[in-house]
């Protein structure tokens, strides 16, 4: 059994998320989302979330692709569920590219993933917003 894990914080849910998950899914057998928490977004990341933690974990349950959510609450805790999780591939979208590399150091396999252009929950909020 293959053990994939990405992180991200997957506020309104679109289908640049999806196509993320969908091919994170097909790189193993198992996938596992941290979801950054309404706190982590808030200190750490400069985002306040549209929907809570809770809500977001619920969408991100229903996925065909997402075996399991557990929340991300600090940039460090990656190393430490490499370990918990039997994790063997870290995958994130590409604008996230070298920040991770040290992951491999752990016998992590770390892939960045082409992000799908024209789409962010930043960009549908400052559309809506207009
Ligand atoms: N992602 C993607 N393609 C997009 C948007 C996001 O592949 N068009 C990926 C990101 O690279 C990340 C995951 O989806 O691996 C979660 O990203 P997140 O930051 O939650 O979504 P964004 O839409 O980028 O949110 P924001 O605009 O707030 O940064």
């Amino acid at each position: 059994m293959k053990r994939v894990i990405t992180y991200g914080t997957f506020d309104l849910l679109h289908y640049g998320h999806i196509n993320l998950l969908k091919r994170a899914k097909a790189l193993g057998d198992y996938l596992i989302v941290a979801l950054s928490t309404d706190e982590f977004n808030w200190n750490e990341k400069h985002k306040k979330c549209y929907f809570p933690y809770e809500v977001r974990k619920q969408l991100l349950e229903a996925i065909r692709y997402v075996d399991l959510v557990i929340p991300e609450e600090s940039w460090e805790q990656k190393v430490t569920d490499a370990k918990e999780y039997h994790v063997d591939t870290f995958v994130i979208g590409d604008d996230w590219t070298g920040k991770f590399d040290f992951l491999k150091d752990q016998g992590v396999e770390v892939v960045y993933l082409p992000r799908t252009p024209e789409v962010s929950t930043t960009q549908i909020k400052e559309d809506l917003h207009q």
